[in-house]
């Protein structure tokens, strides 16, 4: 498994900043791009658009997405829709949206045949939860053992709780890099046990490293203080 490069910022909005300078960057040069949800990457979104308006080469890709309507203030994609996508004077070139009011097992289905043909991401960002877990792939649940490069359906395992549509892991560390983005005092034991521990189901974080790219997480003080 390869290590994981890890750069510590001042504060959150220090961090924000430079995964913005990575998403703009790549925007530029295209490919495909995949966001992930959560609160911490909106600052992330919002600078990213400011650097780079025009995303028209890259196409967008979710890890995961919680099974509500796309414009529900709990949908990954209406985050991602107002911190980014309504801030770019280029479209991207195609907005690969999971289709979360479908319903697990329909939008797993949808998505799994959007992906079918696409090979190695160019750049994935993950999030960190405190219990660890990246995407929807939860502590323990059985969907970390799921071995196919897709998606998987899951119950929530953390707030909010619906149900969920997650890359798995397979498909997700098939990147040329994967970028973690974590902030806050409240994630530094998960920090700790993903990325200074062994790796272990009990910390999803600590499986999610890219099978032949690099895998990189910016880090607020705060989240790193128990490294
Ligand atoms: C989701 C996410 C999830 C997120 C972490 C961290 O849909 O909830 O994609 O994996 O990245 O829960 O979220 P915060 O940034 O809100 O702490």
């Amino acid at each position: 498994m390869s290590s994981v490069e890890i750069t510590v910022a001042e504060n959150g909005a220090a961090a924000a900043r430079l995964v913005a300078e990575r998403l703009a960057e790549q925007a530029r040069a295209g490919g495909n791009i995949v966001l992930t949800g959560g609160s911490t990457p909106r600052h992330a979104y919002e600078i990213a658009a400011e650097l780079e308006s025009d995303w028209s080469r890259a196409e967008l890709w979710w890890v995961d997405e919680r099974c509500v309507p796309a414009g529900d203030q709990r949908s990954n994609y209406a985050m991602t829709k107002a911190a980014l996508l309504d801030r770019l004077d280029g479209a991207p070139a195609a907005v690969h949206r999971m289709q979360g009011e479908l319903g697990r097992d329909d939008a797993v289905a949808e998505y799994k045949h959007e992906l079918a043909d696409i090979g190695t991401f160019e750049v994935v960002l993950l999030g960190l939860g405190p219990d660890g877990h990246v995407a929807s792939l939860f502590p323990n649940f059985p969907t970390l053992d799921v071995t196919s490069r897709d998606v998987v359906g899951s119950q929530a395992g953390h707030e909010p709780f619906v149900d969920r549509i997650s890359m798995t892991l397979p498909r997700i560390c098939n990147t040329r890099e994967l970028l973690f983005l974590v902030a806050g005092e409240d994630k530094a034991e998960a920090v700790a046990h993903a990325f200074a521990d062994k790796p272990s189901h009990a910390t999803p974080g600590s499986l999610a490293r890219a099978t032949e790219g690099t895998t990189r997480a910016i880090l607020d003080r705060a989240a790193a203080a128990k490294l």
